[in-house]
């Protein structure tokens, strides 16, 4: 059925709380407004509910080799996860290989995703060298795919790391075609002496993962990305950003008045870096880049998403099964391949940790889990909110379920659940994209293959305003 009424639920944007009902029509918002009339609709009750725009998970990992092997979600299982979880877009980074077209990469991230997905997604593209082959293939990519946003990576000797010089030639660029710099704010090279140093002193085990990449690193990092960003005019947006020092350089930025913006992880809002010590090699599945802080930092950053210094939060999704792949590491720390399981929880554990524990209000919580990112990354008004001509993503969230994270009843293909344990409050029962269930009563009903390609506006690009005729009245 085409035409659906979401009845009796309480509609919460970035913005505003209302109670009503919201028509879609062929997967759009056509209207909004109490007791509805919804002949011809099919009704769906949300009574007691929050009527939430879908979740907007601006960074994961699916299908992609890292660290010697392949995370282990793919577009399907990482998509039907982040549906289960609340989550109706995401944009996923597709990595580039030096000496090789751009669009070869693009293609295989295609290829990855076209008949998996079940959720709308895009892509970011990875930028390691500037070369006469990359700057005219790089304006191609931004205006034929919607390619809008860029991914440098400061860490991770050669594996992915890139200059200074990189980073600042993706600045100019980026400035000129109209799209947002991604920084993995970490010094690289220290971190490469550190951990060579480490291993040198027979220091193999997961914690010292963490201790050879200190906060300062990371501060240190985004103060030169965002150093940068201001020498060239453009614009910058920091991924996972975990401890008190990266927040100080991204506020003193913006201070300054550049465009530098900040994203988080839940993982770092929630864990900390005595994850790392658990015993039978159990730390390793705490291994991120950068690592999980001292539980000071948790509160820099829940303050800094409560105060604006922080915009987003993304999951960071780059899962490895314990069995078989983090346990490429045992006896090298450095050879535990970094990420975590985080795209199904990322929603709920920003709702109960946020909203519920004062840490959030209702509307910085929507704000932080979607809106945003729908405007960082070229994806608003489409996405991003309930509004009339707005994609109708939304998640139905039982406010009052109470349950347990858990790799028993999780939805990842991936081992373990990084959050297992975890008592959380609220639930996504039902999803919609484009105004068909994915999740209905919380059981899968999407098709792989469903989930939409986005081409993305670019940075600062505005969308289409309607019409306004001269009586005054806009059309909608
Ligand atoms: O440890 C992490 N964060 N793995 C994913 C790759 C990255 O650096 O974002
Ligand atoms: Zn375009
Ligand atoms: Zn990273
Ligand atoms: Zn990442």
């Amino acid at each position: 059925m085409t035409r659906k009424c979401i009845k009796n639920g309480t509609i919460v944007t970035a913005s505003d709380t209302f109670f009503g009902d919201i028509l879609v029509d062929d997967g759009i918002i056509v209207m909004i407004g109490v007791d509805l009339d919804a002949e011809g609709a099919e009704i769906v009750d949300a009574s007691g509910c929050y009527v939430f725009p879908g979740g907007i998970d601006p960074h994961t990992h699916l299908d992609m080799p890292f660290g010697g092997t392949v995370t282990i979600d793919d577009f399907e299982s990482g998509t039907i996860a982040a549906a289960y979880g609340g989550t109706t877009t995401i944009v996923d980074f597709c990595l580039t290989t030096k000496g090789k077209p751009l669009a070869s990469a693009v293609n295989a991230w295609h290829a990855k995703s076209k008949e998996k997905a079940v959720i709308d997604y895009g892509f970011h593209l990875m930028v390691s060298e500037v070369t006469d082959d990359v700057l005219y293939e790089l304006p191609k990519m931004i205006e034929e795919e919607g390619i809008t946003s860029l991914k440098v990576f400061m860490a991770y000797k050669n594996v992915l790391q890139a200059d200074d010089g990189t980073l600042y030639r993706t600045l100019l660029l980026a400035k000129e075609h109209g799209a947002l710099v991604m920084v993995h704010a970490e010094n690289g090279d220290v971190i490469d002496y550190l951990v060579k140093q480490a291993l040198s002193l027979g220091q193999t085990d997961p914690i010292y993962h963490a201790l050879t990449r200190p906060p300062e690193l990371e501060g240190e990092a985004t103060g030169r990305a965002a150093g940068l960003t201001g020498l060239a005019d453009s614009q910058l947006y920091v991924v996972h950003v975990t401890c008190a020092q990266a927040v100080n350089a991204i506020a003193e930025a913006r201070m300054k008045g550049l465009r530098v913006f900040g994203e988080t992880c839940p993982q770092y809002l929630t864990l900390d870096r005595t994850y790392l010590e658990r015993l039978d090699f159990e730390g390793a599945k705490y291994v991120w880049s950068p690592p999980l802080r001292e539980p000071e930092h948790q509160q820099a950053l829940w303050d800094a998403l409560w105060n604006g210094q922080l915009q987003t939060v993304g999951s960071d999704q780059c899962s490895f099964n314990f069995k078989g792949q983090k346990e490429l590491g045992r006896g090298d720390f450095s050879k535990i391949p970094n990420g975590g399981p985080t795209i199904e929880d990322r929603f709920s554990l920003l709702y109960s940790e946020g909203v519920r524990k004062g840490r959030l209000t209702l509307h910085k919580f929507v704000d932080v889990v979607s809106t945003t990112s729908a405007k960082l990354f070229g994806l608003f008004p489409q996405k991003g909110t309930i509004a009339i001509g707005s994609d109708a993503d939304i998640v139905i969230f039982d406010p009052m379920i109470e349950r347990t994270l858990s790799a028993a009843t999780h939805h990842m293909k991936v081992d373990y659940n990084a959050f297992e344990g975890m008592q959380v409050v609220g639930e996504p029962v039902s999803v919609l994209v484009r105004g068909e269930f994915v999740i209905r009563n919380k059981t899968f009903v999407g098709k792989p293959g469903s989930g939409q390609y986005l081409h993305r506006k670019r940075f600062g690009e505005q969308h289409k305003l309607p019409a306004v005729p001269s009586n005054g009245y806009a059309i909608t």
